[in-house]
């Protein structure tokens, strides 16, 4: 699954990665802008394996929630939207996601504003973002289902793997 596909770049790659009868579940409030990437995907041979969705991500998780055939059903998820949601996701992610499976979230160094003093210029949506992103960081950190490896490159992915 992917949460916040954007023009697909980053659902591109993971479809590359796929076998052939791989799928990707890809939400995105969004499909005008999936649409700009959509003939490089078709170029790539892979649109088949892309189910996109248009829509708020959280309603749908929800749904798949309350449906016990989606629990442990998926063997990866990236997340890349909305940072506000991101512990919200990860509520529900952990039902949907395999043991052994892995969720990724995406800028969770955050512009490297997390380690910056309360008195520091910080660009607006930074530092809105900033608290939900240090209050994800500290929750994953003590979450006991997950084993979680941070990624310095770019902005920062925390890979979790779901062990319980
Ligand atoms: C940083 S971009 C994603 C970039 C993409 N992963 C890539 O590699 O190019 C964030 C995306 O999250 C989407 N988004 C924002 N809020 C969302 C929500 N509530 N549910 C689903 N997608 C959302 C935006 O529309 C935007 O396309």
């Amino acid at each position: 699954m992917e949460i916040g596909v954007y023009t697909g770049y980053s659902l591109l790659s993971t479809a590359l990665a796929l076998p052939e009868d791989g799928k990707i579940l890809a939400l995105d409030i969004n499909r005008e802008n999936y649409e700009i990437g959509l003939p490089i995907i078709e170029k790539a041979g892979v649109a088949h394996k892309i189910d996109f969705r248009e829509g708020p991500a959280l309603p749908l998780l929800d749904q798949m929630v309350d449906d016990v055939n989606f629990h442990g059903s998926f063997d990866f998820v990236f997340v890349d939207a909305n940072k506000d949601n991101y512990l919200n996701y990860h509520k529900r992610l952990i039902d949907l996601v395999k043991v052994g499976g892995v969720i990724g979230y995406n800028n969770t160094l955050w512009n490297g504003s997390l380690v910056a003093p309360a008195y520091a210029p910080l660009r607006k949506y930074v530092r809105y973002y900033r608290d939900f992103v240090l209050e994800l960081n500290k929750a994953l950190a003590a979450d006991p289902r997950v084993e979680i490896c941070q990624l310095p490159v770019g902005d920062g992915i925390t890979l979790c793997r779901r062990i319980s």
